[in-house]
């Protein structure tokens, strides 16, 4: 298996293009399913994720082929309903074919999609709002079977939590469903919002997206369309980070400044110089590191996805430091392959506390999830010495040309076979 090898120490610096956001990609790759017509999707970055997705349309039905950063979804040929247990354990996100295959088919299989390393991640939710809209679920040999008599109804349906899976899945159900349908307590995700501009410039009609309450009305049928994926958030945090953590200087460039205001409020806070010019922002490291708390919450909020890499962050400041997760149940994974670091954390419920270090030193670590594995190597280009990160699988998951991006700007990194 692959490992990525740092020696760490050396100040970043340079220029870095943020790639497009996997998690507005998928979703959106999967409302192609809605029509028969042509898609063009721009901006999709090159990842593990996204390659499961193309192979999994491509197994519904629909020719999918992905070009570079480019993806063109052809006519459909007739669309199958079982989504396979072979390609829904590779990435949880595959349960956003349930929307557009009951929208479509009127029935879908679906394999229980399971848990994994940062919690159980149920999907009652989502799978509440289709009973809502007039479906029927059951349960059987490992699938979850939702089939409904006709088209779905539209119906009024009050989220228990802001799930941003759940709002994409109702959104991508609703928008061929008969009448109106109000998505109460939506997640406000920036994803959430360009999943809704692609449903819109396929003809479908909503009002909402971004807010708390989405409105969707019906409509027969929708068509093609062509769009560019926003930037990654979650990349461009990381890449912020990184200035902060090396002492260094990172220009991003096509960087959406507006989904970060929180990031960036509390990068300030830790003492970074940030300036914003359209969508490019330079990251400077001008003093050490201040002791920042951060609680993780639906957007607006701190993402979770950014939460290990603040503890990396955090490892390094002056001072003491608590950081809060409220929407993952286990996500301090990364917390004993951080210690290993010399890091100094200690887990108390759903609270790590965290007493700053002068440095941190290269050891041998292991990846538990994406951010996990983002954090990892963040620590490893400032520590002493060498990192060697394994289960680098995780990370190809979710950022683009990760060693080629973080060479360009100085650091000593290399991946090995
Ligand atoms: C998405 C993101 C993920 C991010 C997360 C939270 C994608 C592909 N992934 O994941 O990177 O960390 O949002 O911002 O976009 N929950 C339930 N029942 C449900 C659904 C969710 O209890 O039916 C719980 C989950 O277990 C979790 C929390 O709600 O504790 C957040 O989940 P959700 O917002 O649905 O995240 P995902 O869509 O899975």
């Amino acid at each position: 298996m692959d490992k990525i090898v740092i020696y760490g120490g050396k100040k970043l610096n340079g220029e870095v293009k943020i790639s497009g956001a996997k998690n507005s990609a998928l979703p959106i790759l999967f409302a192609t399913l809605l029509t028969d017509d042509k898609c063009k999707i721009k901006n999709v970055p090159i990842l593990a994720d996204i390659r499961t997705t193309v192979d999994f349309l491509n197994f519904i039905g629909k020719k999918t082929v992905r070009k570079g950063n480019v993806v063109n979804c052809d006519e459909s040929s007739k669309l199958n309903h079982i989504a396979p247990y072979d390609l829904v354990r590779k990435m949880r996100a595959s349960v956003l074919v349930m929307g557009p295959l009951l929208a479509r088919l009127g029935k879908v299989d679906v394999s229980l999609p399971g848990g994994c390393s940062i919690g159980a991640r149920p999907i009652d939710i989502h799978l509440d709002a289709f009973k809502k809209m007039g479906a029927t679920i059951e349960l059987k040999e490992g699938y979850i079977k939702i089939f409904s008599k006709g088209r779905l109804s539209g119906a009024d349906i009050e989220f228990r939590f802001a799930s941003v899976g759940a709002t994409e899945n109702v959104l991508l159900a609703s928008v061929l469903a008969k009448g109106t349908t109000r998505i109460i307590n939506a997640a406000k995700e920036p994803e959430i919002q360009d999943l809704a501009d692609v449903l819109v410039k396929m003809g479908a009609k909503i009002s909402g997206a971004g807010t708390r309450i989405i409105t969707i009305e019906g409509v027969d049928k929708l068509h093609g369309f062509e769009h560019d994926v926003i930037p990654d958030r979650i990349e461009a945090a990381t890449y912020m980070i990184a200035a902060l953590m090396t002492k260094g200087e990172i220009k991003l460039t096509k960087v959406n400044p507006k989904h970060l205001e929180l990031v960036i409020e509390k990068l300030i806070e830790a003492g970074a110089d940030i300036k914003i010019k359209d969508d490019t922002l330079t990251v400077k490291w001008k003093k050490e590191i201040k002791p920042i708390n951060i609680k993780t919450e639906v957007y607006p909020g701190f993402p979770t996805d950014i939460q290990a890499q603040w503890m990396a962050l955090m490892a390094l400041a002056k001072g003491n430091s608590i950081i809060e997760e409220t929407v993952f149940e286990n996500r301090f994974l990364h917390v004993c392959e951080l210690q290993r670091l010399g890091a100094n954390l200690k887990i108390e419920g759903r609270q790590v506390s965290i007493h700053g270090v002068k440095e941190l030193s290269g050891a041998p670590v292991m990846v538990s999830d994406l951010r996990a594995g983002a954090a990892l190597v963040l620590a490893g280009l400032c520590a002493k010495g060498k990192t060697e990160i394994s289960r680098i699988y995780h990370l190809d998951r979710g950022y683009e040309a990760l060693e080629k991006k973080f060479r360009k700007l100085g650091a000593n990194i290399k991946r090995i076979k």
